[in-house]
């Protein structure tokens, strides 16, 4: 099995480290090579410092709190998912409550962590990841890829990251303040080095065994 790979993991609370320009440089210097449907490269990004990171941040927690309802520009998360989904979906959030002492019922402390969803976990790099309108499905298959290569190549130099869908809820704020003009927001990334210590960090997610997502054909 390829460490590198199997090790990987979210992070959701980081060190105070500060993450040097270069380091995202060469990090994206290495996603792009990510393959794509006729090499057409879909993948775009911001990329934030820690004081527009904080300034997106302030907004986006502003929507949160005033209750608006999220408004993405893409469904990641149905209404109802069929019950094998929705399965591991409970155990990845309930190891995620148990972490911090939240019980299942307790809307409050839940809200208190979504809420930390917003501020990218208080990473010092946060990463916005847009794609073009109106591309095809395709497209969004090939930033996948670009997403996974980020995310490989940070590990690789031991810097911890989480791919945060949350960060897409409110797009018309993030648009406004990058000044992105007519894109589609997918998803943010947080990027920073992990405090190990910290309890959000402290439980591993489970993997179904092969034969649950393969056919085997001679
Ligand atoms: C596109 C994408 C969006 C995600 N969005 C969030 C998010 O908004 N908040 C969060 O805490 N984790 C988010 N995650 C992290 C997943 O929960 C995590 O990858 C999964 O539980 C597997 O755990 P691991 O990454 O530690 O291996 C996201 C992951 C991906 C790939």
């Amino acid at each position: 099995m390829n460490q590198l790979i199997c090790q990987r993991r979210s992070c959701r609370a980081f060190s105070d480290q500060p993450v040097d320009w270069e380091v995202v440089r060469g990090l994206l210097e290495t996603a792009k090579w990510a393959p794509s449907g006729t090499n057409h490269q879909p993948a775009k990004v911001a990329v934030l410092g820690p004081e527009t990171r904080a300034r997106l941040s302030k907004a986006l927690v502003k929507q949160f709190d005033a209750g608006i309802p999220p408004n993405p520009d893409y469904e990641y998360c149905p209404e109802t998912w069929p019950v094998s989904y929705k399965t591991r979906r409970k155990a990845c959030g309930r190891a995620l409550y148990q972490s911090l002492g939240i019980a299942l019922d307790d809307i409050e402390g839940k809200k208190k962590h979504k809420r930390r969803n917003y501020t990218f976990f208080e990473a010092p790099i946060g990463l916005i990841v847009f794609i073009e309108k109106g591309l095809p499905k395709g497209s969004w298959l090939d930033l996948g890829l670009f997403i996974q290569n980020f995310l490989l190549a940070a590990a690789d130099l031991g810097l911890a990251t989480c791919a945060q869908a949350t960060l897409a809820e409110y797009p018309d704020e993030v648009r406004k303040i990058l000044g992105l003009g007519e894109v589609e927001i997918v998803c943010g990334i947080a990027v920073g080095y992990a405090d190990p210590a910290h309890p959000l960090n402290s439980y591993r997610t489970e993997w179904e065994p092969l034969e649950a997502f393969t056919h085997w054909y001679e």
